[in-house]
């Protein structure tokens, strides 16, 4: 049977990413699949629907799509098109499912096997997977961006008949792939740049991109796998107050620091902006999250004194037609896990090739990114963390 798979048009507001380009859709093609992309699909990220080439379809019915054996889209579909899709067949999506039980639950009720692409696993052989970082990375480049946009100062050093204009500095909170990238781009445009992460083995990246390290005395917080844990509160003071040292001398400060799982920590506090130069910038990468600042609102420019602090809430968005690019390649390189040769096909050229779709579950990245198995919650943490919500629900009915 050959496997059917379709292209979802996002509904989110402000969404213009789209799961699949045509230059990837090609790729994907020449496995033995059907491939249906939803009709204005592409619209958000500025491909017209005639650029997906044949054999690719196009459907503008809501229902043919959602009733291929995988459905493909940036973020999870709404509760209404999961009710959609047919028992056993799959979704390859970002989900935050500890953020959404109903999306959770709908995946449960229909018997959907569904791979959230932000749990695919940080290993060597999942790199071209790692959506979490392909977004990242635009997120990380735009918010350079912003930044040098908001201030009404250069960026680099500029030494002019009109005088010597010293390089502004550039403080990024936060260095993992975001962060490394706004450091990357704040440094090609010139200004001084320094970063800073709890994370104390992040100090050589951000050294081999030319800027500089902040270290707090006596900080190490990283826990399993390379991802930070929370800090304690002693450690909490000392980051404060480095940061507030910095912070003050900063014309933009980027911050993009987050825990996986949990709401960003609060990391910049209205006294520490109170404290910043006039004119300065902040952009919170972490908006959607909950900021970084505690000032942050997200989708909207705050100006509190003379400091604008921005919290744009979907920044790879604001990239659409690159991340889209990025983000149809994870997904293609995930599909092939999954949509398989059939077997005893030693004898057939390769493009005439059967597949079908098969998990591996003894595959760590599969075993890893499965969120729900035939509609059973099956990650842990996931779980664990709804589990906590609806008892904090209960508790709060019977109070
Ligand atoms: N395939 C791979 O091997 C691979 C791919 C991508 C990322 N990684 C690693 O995964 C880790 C997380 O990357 P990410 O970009 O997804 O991170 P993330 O988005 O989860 O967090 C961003 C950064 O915020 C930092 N942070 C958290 N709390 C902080 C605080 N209170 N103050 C300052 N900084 C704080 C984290 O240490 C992290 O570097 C990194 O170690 C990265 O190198 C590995």
């Amino acid at each position: 049977m050959t496997v059917s798979i379709a292209v979802a048009k996002e509904t989110a507001a402000g969404e213009k990413r789209v799961a699949m380009v045509p230059k990837v859709a090609a790729k994907l093609t020449k496995l033995d699949v059907t491939l249906t992309v939803a009709q204005g699909a592409g619209e958000g990220s500025r491909i017209p629907d005639e650029s997906y080439d044949e054999p690719v379809l196009l459907s503008g019915q809501t229902d043919e799509i959602y009733t291929a054996n995988v459905v493909l889209a940036v973020n999870a579909p709404e509760v209404e098109q999961i009710n959609k899709m047919k028992k056993g067949s799959v979704l390859i999506s970002f989900v935050q499912g500890h953020n959404n039980p109903d999306v959770v639950e709908a995946l449960q009720n229909n018997g959907i096997t569904c791979f959230a692409m932000e749990l695919i696993p940080r290993i060597s052989r999942a790199q071209s997977m790692d959506a979490l970082s392909s977004q990242a990375n635009a997120a990380g480049y735009k918010a350079a961006l912003i930044a040098a946009n908001a201030l009404e100062r250069f960026l680099p050093m500029l030494t002019t008949a009109a005088g010597t204009i010293r390089p502004a500095k550039v403080l990024v909170i936060g260095a993992g792939v975001a962060g490394l990238q706004a450091i990357a781009t704040a440094g090609r445009l010139g200004a001084k740049v320094y970063g800073y992460d709890v994370r104390t083995d992040t100090k050589e990246q951000v050294e081999s991109l030319g800027a500089e390290f902040l270290v707090a005395k006596g900080v190490k917080a990283e826990a399993e796998g390379g991802y930070a844990r929370e800090l304690t509160d002693d450690e909490k003071a000392q980051q404060q107050q480095m940061l507030v040292d910095n912070m003050a001398d900063a014309d933009a400060v980027i911050t993009t620091a987050a825990v996986p799982g949990k709401p960003a920590p609060r990391i910049v506090s209205q006294a520490m902006v109170e404290a910043m130069k006039p004119g300065a910038v902040l952009v919170d990468l972490a908006a959607a999250g909950g900021g970084n600042c505690e000032l942050t609102k997200p989708d909207e420019i705050v100006t509190h004194g003379s400091v604008t602090i921005h919290g744009p809430s979907n920044v790879p968005s604001l990239l659409a037609e690159h991340a889209s690019e990025m983000y149809a390649q994870n997904v293609l390189n995930f599909l092939q896990l999954i949509v398989v040769e059939e077997e005893g096909q030693d004898d057939v050229k390769p493009g005439e090739k059967k597949h079908k779709l098969a998990f591996d579950w003894d595959d760590e990245i599969l075993a890893k990114s499965v969120l729900t198995r035939d509609g059973e919650l099956v990650n842990e943490t996931v779980k664990a963390a709804l589990g906590a919500a609806s008892e904090a629900r209960d508790v709060e009915k019977k109070a």
